[in-house]
Formats: structure tokens, C-alpha cells, sequence
């Protein structure tokens, strides 16, 4: 695919400018977004209006459609922050990337579950994984596409790169539709309830009520049984909103791609900025929070310019515990199953 910027007119340059600098140009944020569908555009929009990006590189195997997305972004430019667009099928041009987002893949169709997708999605990944790590060793993933707890996983064994460097998108989405039902419930924004989804992004994911607060306060201070079954009415119905959230959403417009998008831009602000913000996401936690299998699931992590820095020691409940030891279970049971 042709360089979209390259077409430079050197004759009418010449008689316009008078060239000062020669130096080459340093490259020093470039982001590659891996499968340029619904959620890789919705990514890339959300990282390119941030205006972190100095590069945004979009990898897909449809030829046309890629070009297309990549001309109208393009056309954008005017309205972003100076970047460099471009893309292609040539791993050659993600090289050096700070971050790789990877959403290629298969979608849910209504009614799907996430596990369902696993084996057509690692295949597309024994494509893709290799290529990417090939050409930037130094990389931090951040892998999106569904199932994603299983997806990092294997993204992290393809890549041979070390734990802190694959991170899935995980719970992050989980827990802002978490927040949101919460927030409209209390009348305050969601960015002052403090709640998180742990374990599975999906089905089995895990909601930690006895740790949801505004301002430091409990709810379960308020009533221990909030968010259970024989406690108050309504907020026991929350997590299976948020679970039934992404259903709803395919059925009613075919898939999801705007809240995930800009959770996958926080996170990717998040190394970028080396923040030390703390976010539910996927990694490697093979031995914390009791759990003994060789998954990745969500757990609050702390993310800084290395990508996964520390995981919060979390204070769980015996049933949260319980819940989460099922996930991880759940998890590695279809692991178990893969055909590498
Ligand atoms: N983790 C989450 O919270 C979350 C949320 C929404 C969707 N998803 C997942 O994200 C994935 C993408 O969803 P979508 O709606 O964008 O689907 P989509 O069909 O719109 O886009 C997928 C894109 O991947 C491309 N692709 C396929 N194989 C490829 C390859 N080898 N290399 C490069 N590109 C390739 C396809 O051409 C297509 O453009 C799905 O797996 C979906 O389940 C995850
Ligand atoms: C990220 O955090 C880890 C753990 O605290 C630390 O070892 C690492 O140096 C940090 N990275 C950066 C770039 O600050």
C-alpha cells in the first residue's frame, strides 16, 4: 500500500522552500492496531484523538477496506494532532511500535459466547504474533481480541516476551459498564464510584462489591448484603447487566466497538504516560489471589511505560475468592483444549 504522505512534488518544493534542516525524523510513539474492523477503527480513533500517537499503523488482510479506512483518516488530519497514518499487510512497517493493539479476529454472532470464538482466533494469531514480535521485539501488547483471556495467553507464549509486556484488554470494559449502572443508579459519575470486575472479561467474570465505594465509603457498609441475592432490590441484577451488557449491545447493532475502544485507549495512555494508574486487565497471574492454573485474568494491575509494573494484592471475600478460582478454572479448562 502506498506511503499515503510520501507524494512529495519536489519541483514545486524546491521553488516554495528553502530547506534549514536535514536531519532525519524521529519516530518516537508509534502505535500499530493490528485487524482495522469495528473495534480496531474504534481504537484507533480513541488513541489518535488523545493525540499520544505520533505513528498509527493498521494491519489488516482485507486490502480494500484497509486502504479505505486509512485514505478517510487521512483526510482527518487537519482535526488530529500531528501523525502519521499508515498501514498495510507488510509487518515490515510496524517496526519499532511502543504498542501493538491486536483486535484481528472473529466476532460473536448474536448469542455466542466468547469461549466459542477460541480455535478459529488462534490460528489467525500464529499469523500474526510472530510477525509482530519479529519486528518489534521490545513491544508491549495489548491484545483485544476475543476470548481475550485466552487470546493473551497464547499471544504471550507466541511471543516469548515477558509478562508485563502482553496485557489483555480484560475486565477494564467490565468494570466501566460496572461503574456506569452503578453511577446512574447513585446520581454521580462513574469516575466517583470505585468498583471492579475481576477473573474472565465475560461469562464468569467477578464482581468485587465488598470493595465498591464513593469516596472511600462502602456500600457494603451501608447494607453487607448489597449486590447478592437476598440483598437489596435491583443492585443484585447489576452483574448480570453487565455481563448481558455486550450481548445486547450485538443484538441490537451487531457488535461492539466504542466503549471498547476507549478502554483500550486508557489503557494505552496509561504506558505511554508511565502513570502507575491501576486498571483491571489481563496478564499472567499464575500464583496470586489463590490461583494455582497457568491463566491470565484480570486482577487490578498498575501500569506504567513497562507495561504491567506491580498486580494489587486484593482483598478478597471467601465467595469472590471462590468465583474467581472458578474463572481461572473455566479458563484453563479450554486452554487445555487448544490446538497450537
Ligand atoms: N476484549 C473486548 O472487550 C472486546 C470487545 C469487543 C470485541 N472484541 C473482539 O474483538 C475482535 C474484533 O471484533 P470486530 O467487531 O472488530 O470484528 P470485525 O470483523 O469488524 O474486524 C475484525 C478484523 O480483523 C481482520 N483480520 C482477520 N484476520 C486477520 C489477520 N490475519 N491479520 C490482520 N487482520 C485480520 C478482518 O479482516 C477484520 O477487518 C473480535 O474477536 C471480538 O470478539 C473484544
Ligand atoms: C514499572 O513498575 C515496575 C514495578 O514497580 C518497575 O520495576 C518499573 O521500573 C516501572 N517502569 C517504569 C518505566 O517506571
Amino acid at each position: 500500500m502506498g506511503d499515503l504522505n510520501g507524494e512529495f512534488d519536489d519541483s514545486i518544493r524546491e521553488r516554495l522552500f528553502c530547506q534549514v534542516c536535514t536531519d532525519d525524523v524521529k519516530k518516537p510513539c508509534k502505535i500499530t492496531v493490528v485487524g482495522a474492523g469495528m473495534v480496531g477503527m474504534a481504537c484507533s480513533i480513541s488513541i489518535l484523538l488523545k493525540g499520544i500517537a505520533t505513528d498509527m499503523i493498521l494491519m489488516d488482510v482485507i486490502d480494500d477496506k484497509l486502504k479505505g479506512e486509512l485514505l478517510d483518516l487521512n483526510h482527518g488530519k487537519l482535526f488530529l494532532s500531528n501523525v502519521h497514518i499508515d498501514g498495510g499487510r507488510d509487518y515490515s512497517k510496524t517496526a519499532d511500535s511502543k504498542i501493538v493493539i491486536v483486535t484481528a479476529g472473529a466476532r460473536q454472532e448474536v448469542g455466542e459466547s466468547r469461549l466459542s470464538l477460541v480455535q478459529r482466533n488462534v490460528n489467525i494469531f500464529k499469523h500474526i504474533i510472530p510477525q509482530v514480535a519479529k519486528y518489534s521485539p521490545d513491544t508491549i501488547l495489548i491484545v483485544v481480541s476475543n476470548p481475550v483471556d485466552l487470546m493473551t495467553y497464547v499471544a504471550w507464549k507466541l511471543s516469548g516476551f515477558p509478562r508485563h509486556r502482553v496485557i489483555g484488554s480484560g475486565t477494564n470494559l467490565d468494570s466501566a459498564r460496572f461503574r456506569h449502572i452503578i453511577a446512574d443508579r447513585l446520581a454521580v459519575s462513574p469516575a466517583s464510584v470505585h468498583g471492579w470486575i475481576v477473573g474472565e472479561h465475560g461469562d464468569s467474570s467477578v464482581p468485587l462489591w465488598s470493595g465498591v465505594s464513593v469516596s472511600g465509603r462502602t456500600l457494603a457498609s451501608l447494607d453487607p448484603k448489597i449486590g447478592k441475592n437476598d440483598g437489596p432490590k435491583g443492585w443484585d441484577k447489576i452483574h448480570s447487566q453487565v455481563v448481558q451488557g455486550a450481548y445486547e449491545v450485538i443484538k441490537l447493532k451487531g457488535y461492539t466497538n466504542w466503549a471498547i475502544g476507549l478502554s483500550c485507549a486508557e489503557i494505552v495512555e496509561s504506558i505511554l504516560k508511565n502513570k502507575h494508574r491501576v486498571q483491571p486487565v489481563s496478564c499472567f497471574v499464575k500464583g496470586q489471589a489463590g490461583i494455582e492454573k497457568d491463566v491470565c485474568l484480570s486482577l487490578p494491575c498498575v501500569l506504567n511505560a513497562s507495561g504491567v509494573g506491580s498486580i494489587v494484592q486484593v482483598d478478597l471475600k471467601e465467595d469472590e475468592l471462590e468465583a474467581l478460582k472458578k474463572s481461572a478454572a473455566l479458563i484453563n479448562e479450554v486452554q487445555e483444549g487448544l490446538k497450537w
